[in-house]
């Protein structure tokens, strides 16, 4: 089986064919990912219709670059699957109305994939994960703890009712004058910092309801550095410190709980793991608390290589596929409308906010 798979929803171009023989492991044959963070560093974040262009104008040949590396021809393809949400809707039409467009040039099929499910099943590409297990997604747009049930069938357990985490560190580097994108850069002053300087608030620290919220931490570090303006490097480093310290604390508390919850609902899995995805999973404390907090419940932490957990057309290709084989691929992929907001859960109700791009999930 041979996947291309089209990722269009935020500011990476992407393209990827993935393919799976038999019963052996999968394989990424190619995974080409053009990166816009340039276009938009000017503005501090993603401009949604500098965005839609820059796909316009990449896309082609980004995916001639995917098949061409991969060496499979268009003929050569199973199906074509494409992000059709949630995300910027500008980027999902073009992606998604190239998608339709290849297909039908093609007589190949095409699959509809919503983005947060690429992220979802992403371990069983890279680790040959067993259902269920539990995610962490936490990226610019997401932050959400799901239960990975099987294919098509996804718990959300809990989500964000303000902020998305790499939100809160982009507009935490904003307030500091780091450079966009924030979340790499908060880290790299951090290093450098004493965690301890400022006691931010931990919010949801211990509440019984599962959900995630960072609107206060950043306007606690808000009134922080004003208090103290005109800031120096060590300042600068001080607060990033007590930020990405106060984050950690934050996150594991919430991920404990999801932990406990997963060991209730699911009493025979033997060895239960915890997946992370999302750009923020890059950062080096929160990984650590994530760690060590899932070798204490004794679940397996895995964390899929970084070019696979930040966007990619792999894990879209890769959710062809896993549809394919489920024989989920939908029947009219090609009256399917791009949709901006997508719950992955259709049962949990959405929250208000829950990131950058609005309330999608
Ligand atoms: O998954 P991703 O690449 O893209 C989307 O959001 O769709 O995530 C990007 C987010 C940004 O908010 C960025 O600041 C954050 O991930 N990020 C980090 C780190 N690297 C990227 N946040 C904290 N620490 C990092 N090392
Ligand atoms: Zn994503």
């Amino acid at each position: 089986m041979r996947v291309l798979g089209i990722e269009t929803s935020c500011d990476e171009t992407a393209a990827s064919v993935v393919a799976l023989d038999g019963g052996s492991a999968p394989e990424i044959l190619s995974n080409v990912v053009l990166s816009q963070i340039e276009e938009h560093a000017a503005f501090g974040g993603v401009v949604p219709e500098i965005a839609a262009r820059a796909h316009v104008e990449a896309l082609d040949g980004i995916i001639e670059a995917a098949l061409a590396d991969s060496d499979v021809s268009l003929d050569q393809v199973d199906a074509i699957a494409a992000t059709a949400g949630p995300g910027l809707v500008g980027g999902l039409i073009v992606g998604l109305m190239t998608a339709k467009a290849i297909a039908a040039a093609a007589n190949k099929p095409l699959i509809a994939v919503n983005h947060l499910e690429g992220h979802a099943l992403t371990a069983r590409l890279t680790d040959g994960l067993d259902f269920p297990y539990l995610l962490l997604l936490v990226s610019g747009g997401h932050t959400q703890i799901v239960a990975v049930r099987g294919v098509g069938d996804y718990q959300r357990w809990a989500t964000t009712i303000d902020d998305a985490l790499g939100e809160a560190f982009d507009k935490t580097a904003k307030m500091l004058g780091l450079p966009y994108p924030g979340g790499p850069n908060v880290e790299k002053a951090a290093a450098s910092g004493d965690a301890g300087r400022f006691a931010f608030p931990r919010p949801m620290k211990g509440s019984a309801q599962p959900d995630f919220s960072f609107s206060g931490l950043k306007t606690a570090v808000r009134q922080a550095a004003s208090a103290i303006a005109p800031l120096s490097d060590q300042d600068v480093a001080d607060i990033c410190a007590s930020f990405q310290a106060a984050v950690a604390d934050a996150l594991g508390d919430r991920v404990a709980r999801a932990l406990a919850r997963f060991r209730k609902e699911f009493p025979g899995k033997a060895k239960p793991a915890l997946v992370v995805a999302g750009g923020v999973a890059a950062n080096r404390t929160i990984k650590a608390t994530l760690e060590a907090l899932c070798s204490e419940a004794g679940f397996a932490f895995v964390a899929p290589p970084q070019k696979l957990c930040t966007d990619n057309a792999a894990m879209i290709a890769w959710a062809g596929i896993e549809r394919l084989r489920a024989g989920m691929a939908g029947e009219n992929a090609a009256d399917f409308a791009p949709r901006s907001r997508w719950p992955l859960d259709s049962v949990s109700a959405p929250l208000v906010g829950s990131g950058r791009r609005g309330a999608k999930a």
